[in-house]
């Protein structure tokens, strides 16, 4: 049954009464009492430092959950890309075709190791790589493709594997938004060369600040093991030759290992992923019953065979409307956001594309509007989001 929503209610941005006094925020991590004492236990045992017991168990649990070979966690989803290309050692005029709507991370990878990247357009009604638009902007230099999920709706990725086996290129997919998604019946982390994940406390499972790098290819494992503990064999070290009393400088690296107090977290975050994920779903099952009838709105569009994780709730609203409805639902008490902004429109990326180039990303941009959905969110809370949303959209025509 739909909320009742009192269409000729005066809107709170125009002084009326606001359906709710208490703010719904756009995001929230969740916690429970197995994260607290999870944490409590790790602190309590004083291993403190990276890659301790509770990181390796994370690791092989995750492996577990997503049916890949290795997971090395990381301090980051930007650190665990940074890695996917330092591990290569590609030429350094190399190119790298990246979603021109994404986070900067997923083209910082390239970046930071010296190589070029290429941006390629998405998709105007959903925001993924538009897969008919890679193979023109591939050339003798192009090495690389790094497909992102956006919202946790996972990109084509299989049709993404065949244009670059085809081509011979090198697939990192940015899966930061998409853990426990899948694509025709697979979970997302088995497909690419690569695979990385974030942690962030934005995300579905959270460790506050996190990351993998996931694979199925022993080389590439081995040597980001010893590149995300800064060049040292360290990790055996601590693993299976405990008796030799000293480790090696084998490799160049950084620092990018966890702390074994957020593996712990990573632990009891991991044992209610699939819970949290379906409470995500409950939540946008609702908004997409609630607001089927509104008009001027639109949803993303899932990907055909895909079945998203409902990372990010987003609603496609007219574009000159947007910040208007943005304001108007701030006004009412929930909380909306804009994210990404197209690359090439940051000051970072000028020039690296028009936007007679970048109209799908242009169009999407434009009507994009992310509505809070998290586990936490309560049935009284949903009701606001879906009551606010329904009341400023129906005011639109007079909005201007
Ligand atoms: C697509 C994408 N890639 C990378 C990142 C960066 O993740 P992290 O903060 O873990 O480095 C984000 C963060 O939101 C993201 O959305």
């Amino acid at each position: 049954m739909k909320t009742a929503t009192l269409h000729s209610a005066e809107l709170a941005i125009s002084g009326g009464k606001p359906v709710t006094e208490d703010r719904v925020l756009i995001h929230l991590p969740y916690m429970d009492e197995s994260d607290f004492g999870a944490v409590n236990d790790a602190v309590r045992s004083t291993f403190v430092s990276g890659n301790g017991p509770k990181c390796m168990e994370f690791e092989e649990k995750l492996a577990e959950y997503l049916g890949v070979k290795h997971v090395l966690f990381t301090n980051s989803c930007t650190s665990a890309l940074d890695l996917a290309f330092k591990v290569k050692s590609f030429p350094a005029d190399s190119e790298v075709i990246v979603p021109n709507f994404t986070y900067t991370s997923s083209a910082l990878g390239p970046l930071l190791n010296g190589l070029r990247i290429k941006l390629v357009d998405v998709y105007p009604d959903n925001g993924n790589i538009n897969v008919s638009k890679i193979e023109e902007a591939i050339n003798d230099k192009t090495v690389a493709i790094v497909p992102v999920d956006y919202a946790g709706n996972p990109c084509e990725i299989e049709e993404v594997m065949d244009i670059a086996r085809k081509h011979g290129l090198y697939v990192v997919q940015d899966a930061a938004q998409s853990i426990g998604a899948t694509y025709r019946g697979q979970k997302i982390g088995t497909f690419a060369d690569v695979t990385t994940f974030s942690f962030h406390g934005t995300k579905n499972l959270t460790t506050g600040e996190g990351g993998a790098l996931v694979t199925n290819d022993d080389e590439i494992a081995e040597r980001v093991k010893y590149m995300r503990e800064k060049g040292t064999d360290k990790q055996s070290f601590l693993v299976d030759n405990r008796d030799r009393g000293f480790y090696e400088y084998v490799d160049i690296g950084g620092s990018y290992v966890q702390s074994n107090l957020l593996g712990a977290l990573g632990l009891s975050q991991l044992e209610k992923l699939d819970w949290m994920n379906a409470e995500r779903g409950r939540i946008a099952a609702y908004y997409r019953e609630q607001l089927s009838d509104v008009p001027n709105l639109q949803f993303l569009r899932l990907t055909d065979g895909a079945e998203t994780n409902w990372h990010l709730f987003g609603i496609l609203v007219p574009e000159e409307h947007r910040y208007w409805i943005m304001d108007a639902l701030r006004a009412e008490g929930v909380l909306s956001n804009v994210h990404y902004t197209p690359l090439h429109r940051n000051k970072f990326y000028l020039g690296m594309a028009t936007d007679e180039e970048m109209q799908g990303s242009m169009q999407f941009f434009g009507r994009l509007l992310r509505i809070p959905i998290y586990p936490s969110l309560t049935a009284g809370q949903r009701a606001h989001v879906a009551e606010a949303v329904r009341k400023v959209m129906h005011a639109l025509p007079k909005a201007k």
